[in-house]
């Protein structure tokens, strides 16, 4: 048995410039690991709850109570515990907490914990992650979806789909995936920069959206990849993620750039039209968290064409995904350590989506670190596909990166174009 000794929380600056937590553990027997905390900017109602100082200092986002309830609450109710009982460490950290939401501790300190203990364990068994996570079973790299337009609340809400993403459904490989990507990031870049609009990049590396409406933005991603010598639906297919929870709630939807209102029914024809017209083969969050109607009958239009993907609806919850799965809501689940506050919580997620035959993708969140955890989450689970943000910002290469070194150093295949759920 490898006993924790000690929990040390440190405040870590993420990819927007705002402080986040670290933790570290060190064993016993001198093994330590850490666990980096993501923070999202469309956060779901339901998510664990982030503690944030408050007050006008780092514009009350300091997380100094997070990092003593760490020392003072958590590192004393750590001390001892076998760091291969991952499930007991999560326990105890959510009955420490108590109010079902890590209020009280911080999600932001719990995932950094529950992270940082996954990765000692592997550690302390002389084992890259996704090993230690996949034990005996066969497991194959994820299909990425990655963003080359970021909008919504990435973007200063300029447009209103959140990320217009591509899936390269032709790829062989992790690595091809990424040649590809590449490809349809920068054939986007040059469009952009011949129209005079290339601005930068929003929060998660994709270009800036600057387009009159939000069909110009899918038009342009049409463009973009046949552009770079790809045929739009066949080698290169599109991925959106609506975030329709940021600009639509109790059945009312407004698309702001365009200043058009929609009921869910309204909302409804407007994305089953986009099907119809674009090359769409994934799509997330397509009505808001708390429109379950419309994504039942959402989902009974379209969910045998396309991939629909519930994330500010199910907040990596496995009890939300057993709703789901009754009512016939989505077919597949995103994953967000950080969502649920513990890895025990995603892994319950994770199974209840794959028993009612649902997609899984692990994801980053907007606010990232250099982590790559989520990487050898997405391997070691055999979860199918990973969703990061784009092909630039290192916090976000830093995962992809790190997927082709797992790819060039071990005989692993590839999902491919299997991972989607409709086909
Ligand atoms: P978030 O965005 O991390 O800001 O929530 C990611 C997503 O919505 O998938
Ligand atoms: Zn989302």
């Amino acid at each position: 048995m490898s006993r924790i000794k000690n929990v040390r929380g440190r405040r870590i600056w993420d990819s927007r410039g705002w402080p986040t937590v670290e933790v570290e553990i060190r064993l016993e027997n001198g093994i330590t690991g850490r666990g980096l905390a993501p923070a999202g900017a469309s956060c779901g109602t339901h998510e664990a709850v982030e503690l944030r100082d408050g007050g006008t200092s780092l514009a009350g986002r300091d997380v100094q109570k997070a990092l003593r309830n760490i020392h003072t609450l958590i590192a004393p109710a750590l001390a001892g515990i076998d760091i291969h009982d991952q499930q007991q460490i999560d326990r105890i950290l959510t009955e420490l907490d108590g109010s079902g939401t890590f209020s009280r501790l911080g999600g932001n300190a719990a995932v950094a914990c529950s992270m940082a203990a996954i990765n000692t364990a592997a550690a302390d068994a002389g084992l890259p992650l996704w090993k230690y996570l996949a034990g005996d079973q066969t497991v194959a790299l994820p299909l990425p979806q990655i963003q080359i337009f970021g909008g919504g609340a990435h973007a200063g809400r300029r447009i209103d789909i959140q990320d217009l993403m591509v899936i390269a459904t032709g790829a062989d490989s992790f690595q091809q995936a990424l040649v590809m990507t590449a490809e349809v990031y920068h054939s986007a870049g040059r469009i952009m920069k011949q129209r005079g609009q290339l601005n930068g990049v929003a929060d998660e590396g994709g270009w800036w959206p600057a387009f009159s409406s939000n069909e110009e933005a899918l038009d342009t991603l049409v463009k973009a990849i046949e552009g770079a010598g790809f045929v739009p639906g066949e080698e290169v297919a599109i991925a959106l993620d609506i975030a329709a929870s940021e600009f639509g709630k109790n059945g009312h939807y407004r698309l702001a750039l365009e200043s058009s209102d929609y009921d869910s029914d309204g909302m409804c024809e407007l994305l089953l039209g986009w099907l119809e017209r674009y090359p769409i083969v994934s799509i997330e969050d397509p009505l808001a968290e708390d429109d379950e109607q419309g994504l039942i009958a959402f989902t009974k239009a379209a969910g045998s064409r396309v991939q629909i993907v519930g994330d500010d609806y199910f907040v990596t919850n496995a009890q939300r995904v057993i709703t789901a799965a009754e009512k016939g809501a989505c077919n597949a689940v995103l994953l967000k350590a950080n969502q649920a506050g513990t890895l025990s919580e995603l892994r319950q997620a994770f199974s209840e989506a794959k028993k009612a035959g649902y997609g899984t993708i692990v994801s980053a969140r907007s606010g990232e670190t250099e982590d790559h955890l989520i990487v050898h989450l997405a391997l070691g689970l055999n979860a199918g596909q990973l969703k990061v943000g784009s092909m630039a910002r290192s916090e976000r290469t830093a995962k992809w990166n790190e997927a082709i070194r797992l790819e060039d150093s071990h005989p692993l295949g590839f999902f491919g174009v299997n991972a989607l759920n409709h086909q």
